[in-house]
């Protein structure tokens, strides 16, 4: 039973009827603007702010990690979810700036909520984290393998961006967002469907070459500067704007659903342009679309929470409104997440 109004056709959800039951965001509160960044290289708060649409982005302090913008998250997502730690079965945590390669993120989350029954692991998608884990945390509830799944977006950006870089450093910023997925009740919301792709043929239009075990960090890698993001920024604009509207519309097809059917539309936030070029290939009304990346820049797996955060706090995003999730990532990935909310 899943109470959404909406006619499923063959919907990839199974099981019993998950829901989002809590969401919380955590941005550390060091500012990086563009007036900063017109310090660091050769760029304009014009430029940056025509061709990407931010203004500024939050930074950490040295010292601080995945984990800690994570933990803030997580408390209070599960404070507003009304439950204790011990209450969450797993944990994903999606990232692509783990504290360090392991232990995994979500152990280091785990001991620090005191989430002493959990199990849990991390989820490497890159900008497409938060509906991967969204998708793979909800399928271990619709199982009832678990009663309440944590799931986390968080990655520190500005551990791997290089800041001569002006092609790079000026997209990028921190921050974090959780949500704690639970059971569904007839009249609560629930996820109603979810498609996803990879296209790995992407890979080397947006990675981050060394400190893995192909090029081990060594004093050469680190002279090249191998280990921070390299992008073609072309390639995966072109290909960000073609599948956003792809995949989404493929997954509204298969639920009987046109895009006006729509509520609001939350796409991962890597350029204004990529986000208003994608929904107007798709039909998405304006007005309908969360855009918040003048603030926040793109944090990579927590740009979904923080625009689904920003949505709610206005009174955008209400209780019992339809939602279509998108994201495009390196790798290439590609996800969408269809959901009813809840609250
Ligand atoms: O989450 C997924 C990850 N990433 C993305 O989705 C990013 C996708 N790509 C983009 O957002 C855009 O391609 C960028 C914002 C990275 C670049 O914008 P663009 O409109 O594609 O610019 P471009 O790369 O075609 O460069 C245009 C010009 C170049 O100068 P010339 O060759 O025309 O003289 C660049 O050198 O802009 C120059 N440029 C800059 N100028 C001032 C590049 N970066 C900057 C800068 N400030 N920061």
């Amino acid at each position: 039973m899943v109470a959404s109004g909406v006619v499923r056709k063959a919907s990839r959800v199974g099981g019993r009827p998950v829901k989002i039951a809590s969401l919380a965001t955590y941005v550390p509160p060091r500012l990086l603007t563009n007036a900063d960044l017109e310090q660091m290289v050769d760029t304009s708060d014009e430029w940056i702010l025509k061709r990407t649409g931010i203004r500024e982005r939050h930074i950490v302090d040295p010292g601080v990690a995945t984990s800690d913008l994570g933990q803030e998250a997580s408390v209070k997502a599960i404070k507003n979810a009304g439950l204790e730690p011990d209450d969450i079965g797993v944990i994903v945590v999606g990232t692509v700036t783990p504290d360090m390669f392991f232990p995994s993120t979500a152990c280091l989350i785990q001991h620090k909520i005191g989430a002493h029954r959990a199990w849990g692991f991390d989820l490497s998608a890159a900008c497409s984290a938060f509906t991967y884990s969204l998708t793979t945390a909800s399928q271990m509830v619709a199982s009832g393998a678990h009663e309440h799944a944590l799931v986390v977006g968080a990655d520190v950006m500005s551990s791997i961006i290089d800041y001569t870089d002006r092609s790079t450093c000026i997209l990028f910023g921190d921050g974090a967002g959780a949500v704690v997925l639970s059971a569904a009740h007839p009249g609560d919301g629930a996820i109603l469907d979810f498609e996803h792709e990879v296209d790995g043929g992407g890979g080397p239009a947006l990675c981050m070459p060394a400190g893995g075990s192909l090029r081990q960090a060594s004093h050469e890698t680190v002279d090249q500067r191998l280990h921070y993001v390299k992008q073609d920024g072309q390639a995966v604009f072109k290909f960000a704007v073609r599948k956003t509207e792809e995949i989404s519309r493929r997954v509204l097809e298969r639920n009987g659903l046109t895009p006006a059917d729509l509520d609001l539309f939350v796409s991962h936030q890597a350029n204004r342009r990529i986000i208003q070029a994608a929904t107007e290939k798709l039909g998405v009304h304006p007005d309908k679309v969360i855009i918040n990346i003048e603030r926040f820049g793109n944090t990579t797996a927590a740009t979904i929470p923080l625009a689904l955060n920003d949505a709610l706090c206005s009174g955008r995003l209400k209780k019992g409104n339809l939602v279509l999730l998108a994201s495009v990532g390196a790798g290439f990935t590609i996800g969408t997440v269809l959901l009813r909310w809840g609250f």
